[in-house]
């Protein structure tokens, strides 16, 4: 388990994670749940996420329902949260651009229900699981911060993030309701299972552990600020109880700079993988060829470090593959008949290192 100054502060505490089944939401609920929080409750409809992916632990309160539901949340405010991490979302860039009015409708309506039900429920903070992949536009200067904000946006998904952290200002001015922005980058690690709309990171582990060429789109030269999933969990832990991040926004990030090239090679070298990379072309909302976080802010008032590197990061995340291929494998999602980002390239679940031009097209997240 991950030790932080934050996890005793939610012992005993009642805490509502949405999405709490995804990717992030599944490893906060897991530090949460062993900080010795009196009940974890789980909201998540499973619509990216799979059940397996959830902690099992007896603090974890497991409820399959949707954010856009008003009996469910009523069912999750009666045990009267004193935090919510609202973490439930359509992810994201592409799948956003293929699915645009669920986007909005979860994205911020979703943000909007929680933010009023919270507000009528006492909840004391509401922390919003925030990008800063989405809001700081592709001409800022790097190291980006917090104050760097374009409405020159990309997706539907950069659009509405932005939007749930406006009706987040607006609740903690209007209302009162301590509302905290945290904005993830390029988050990765155990518990995030590759899809068609997945990150690079699962995607090309997942491809890697099958001998499969890793395709980039784009040169290789572009870069992200690749954050381990357990210092993204720290850093939510820091804002989800601390008074300094009240009303405020965060980076939470490595403050290091991949490119994506040499991000292909170490997972090819973890992996054993001989198969190298194949290039296609970039993705039209993509329109940030490099990505830096400054963490000074998170750093300097919450006193958010983190602490693992990407070498260690990837090797963790590797083993997790190995650990739990089946399901993996069983629960990608890989569906067909979407737009792919890149043309021609599928992703094959049955067969190991084959290709088959007859199966579906696929996206590469
Ligand atoms: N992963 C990243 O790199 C990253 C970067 C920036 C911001 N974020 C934000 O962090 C949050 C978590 O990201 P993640 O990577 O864990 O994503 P994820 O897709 O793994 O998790 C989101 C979860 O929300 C659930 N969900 C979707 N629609 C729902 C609905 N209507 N009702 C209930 N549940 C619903 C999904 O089933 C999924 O389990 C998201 O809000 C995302 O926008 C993530």
């Amino acid at each position: 388990m991950m030790t932080s100054i934050g996890s005793d502060r939610y012992r005993d505490r009642v805490v509502l994670v949405t999405g709490g089944a995804g990717a992030i939401g599944s490893a906060l609920c897991r530090v949460l749940a062993e900080a010795g929080a009196a009940k974890v409750i789980v909201l998540d409809d499973l619509s990216s996420a799979s059940r397996w992916n959830v902690p099992s632990l007896p603090n974890i309160l497991f409820i399959e329902g949707s954010i856009l539901d008003e009996v469910e949340l009523k069912r999750v405010f009666l045990d009267h949260p004193h935090v919510v991490f609202h973490l439930a979302a359509l992810f994201a860039n592409q799948n956003s651009i293929d699915h645009p009015e669920t986007d909005l409708m979860v994205n911020g309506t979703g943000t909007l229900k929680l933010l009023q039900f919270s507000q009528l429920s006492g909840v004391e903070r509401f922390v919003y699981a925030s990008s800063g992949c989405a809001i700081y536009g592709s001409s800022a200067p790097l190291p980006l911060k917090e104050d760097f904000i374009s409405i020159h946006l990309s997706s539907p998904y950069q659009i509405t993030k932005m939007l749930g952290e406006c009706y987040c200002t607006f609740f903690n001015n209007h209302y009162g309701l301590n509302t905290v922005r945290p904005r993830f980058f390029n988050s990765y690690g155990p518990g995030e299972i590759p899809g068609q709309y997945r990150n690079v990171i699962p995607n090309f582990i997942y491809l890697a552990l099958q001998g499969r060429p890793l395709p980039i789109t784009g040169t290789g030269e572009e870069t992200r600020d690749f954050t381990y999933v357990g210092d993204i969990v720290e850093g939510l832990l820091r804002v989800g109880y601390m008074d300094e991040a009240v009303g405020e926004e965060f980076n939470l990030a490595s403050g290091k700079e991949t490119r994506i090239i040499d991000l292909a090679n170490a997972i090819n070298d973890l992996t054993g993988n001989p198969s190298g990379v194949v290039f296609a072309e970039r993705r039209k909302w993509d329109t940030k060829s490099r990505l830096l976080a400054s963490i000074e802010k998170a750093s300097n008032l919450i006193g958010y470090q983190p602490s693992t590197d990407l070498t260690k990061g990837l090797s963790a995340t590797v083993q997790w593959f190995r650990d739990n291929w089946d399901l993996i494998q069983e629960t990608s999602r890989f569906g067909p008949g979407m737009s792919a980002a890149v043309p021609g390239y599928v992703v094959s679940k049955e067969s190991q290192a084959t290709r088959s031009e007859k199966e579906p097209q696929a996206v590469l997240g």
